[in-house]
């Protein structure tokens, strides 16, 4: 057993806390049922070797600077812009994600928003609940078709991959943007088309959001894109809310700019911009986009095995910040 240190920032599926605790000396874990606040994990980070993070903590350089025994920060998400990637490799601490398990169970969520919102099954519900069913009604809650219309996906990589790939079901045309190399998984198998950003805003019903968050990406649809959008399309979010201008967002809704959104992520998570919530022509989430048994446990594993790595000073699988490894 290693004399090392690790603390878990909220409570995840015990199969990967169980092979670390078996190979570590100390394994904590938050005992409390909500995220630490940002001092309680400046207190909770000092004397640890390893610590595995959510998508809600930020680890800045002011925090890796408590964490003066720190070697790896193992996120507990695909997606690590909570974390300042270049003050941990200049610290010579490696960060690491847990990517490609979650890219089916993400997709999946994508997929039930969007038929959630164009199908408005979350109006049907609250309107059967309150008693308001009073028999089959030729007008009501009519919705959009999916067969033969265009999916656009912004951002091509594993997530917005297993999204397009479902499209078959109902053979849609599928336009995509990227950020690095052609998809060529996606042109061959599906016949869809590498466009630039406007060309896909103008020509997609139904447009789902995958980029990771970057500077580049941040508020990468806001007014003018959605002023280029169909009135009649949906766009879906399961990557993180900033990417979208949340407050144009309302305002699109609100103007029927566009049918309707499916979001899972915010731009100030978990707080919502004022007047989403009172829209119906959106479906709200809560950040479920991994949220199934076997993802998260297979996210457990892996942040797992990327501590244990580290700790035997080996590669860890699913390093983002190779550098602070040399
Ligand atoms: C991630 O892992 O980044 C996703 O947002 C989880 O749903």
């Amino acid at each position: 057993m290693m004399p090392l240190n690790v603390y878990i920032t909220r409570q995840i599926p015990d199969e990967g806390v169980n092979v670390l605790k078996k190979a570590c000396q100390k394994v904590e874990v938050n005992p409390h049922d909500r995220p630490l606040t940002y001092d309680e994990m400046l207190k909770e980070v000092r004397g640890r070797d390893a610590i595995i993070t959510m998508l809600s903590n930020r680890v800045d350089a002011r925090l890796m600077q408590e964490a003066t025994n720190l070697k790896i920060v193992a996120n507990y998400a695909v997606g690590y812009d909570n974390i300042d990637v270049k003050a941990a490799t200049v610290r010579g601490i490696v960060v690491t994600n847990t990517p490609g398990v979650l890219a089916d169970s993400t997709a999946d969520m994508a997929w039930a928003l969007l038929f959630s919102v164009t199908r408005r099954i979350v109006e049907g519900d609250k309107l059967t609940r309150a008693g308001q069913f009073t028999g089959w009604a030729p007008m009501m809650l009519l919705g959009g078709d999916l067969v033969g219309k265009t999916l656009g996906i912004i951002g091509a990589g594993r997530i917005g991959t297993a999204m397009a790939m479902r499209s078959r079901g109902w053979c849609m045309k599928v336009l995509y943007t990227t950020q690095s190399r052609r998809n060529t998984v996606l042109e061959e198998m599906l016949g869809a088309k590498r466009v630039d950003l406007e060309t896909l805003l103008k020509e997609s019903d139904f447009i789902s959001i995958h980029t990771p968050l970057s500077e580049k990406t941040r508020h990468l649809i806001g007014s003018q894109e959605f002023s280029t959008m169909k009135r009649t399309a949906y766009l879906i979010n399961t990557g993180r809310g900033a990417v979208i201008d949340e407050d144009a967002l309302v305002q699109a809704l609100r103007n029927r700019q566009i049918a309707g959104a499916g979001l899972d992520v915010y731009e100030e998570e978990p707080k919502l911009k004022p007047g989403l919530a009172e829209l119906d022509n959106v479906v709200l989430a809560p950040h479920l986009g991994s949220a199934t048994v076997e993802t998260r446990t297979k996210m457990s594993l892996m942040a797992a095995e990327n501590i244990i790595a580290v700790l035997n000073r080996q590669k860890p699988p699913n390093c983002v910040n190779p550098e602070a490894l040399t």
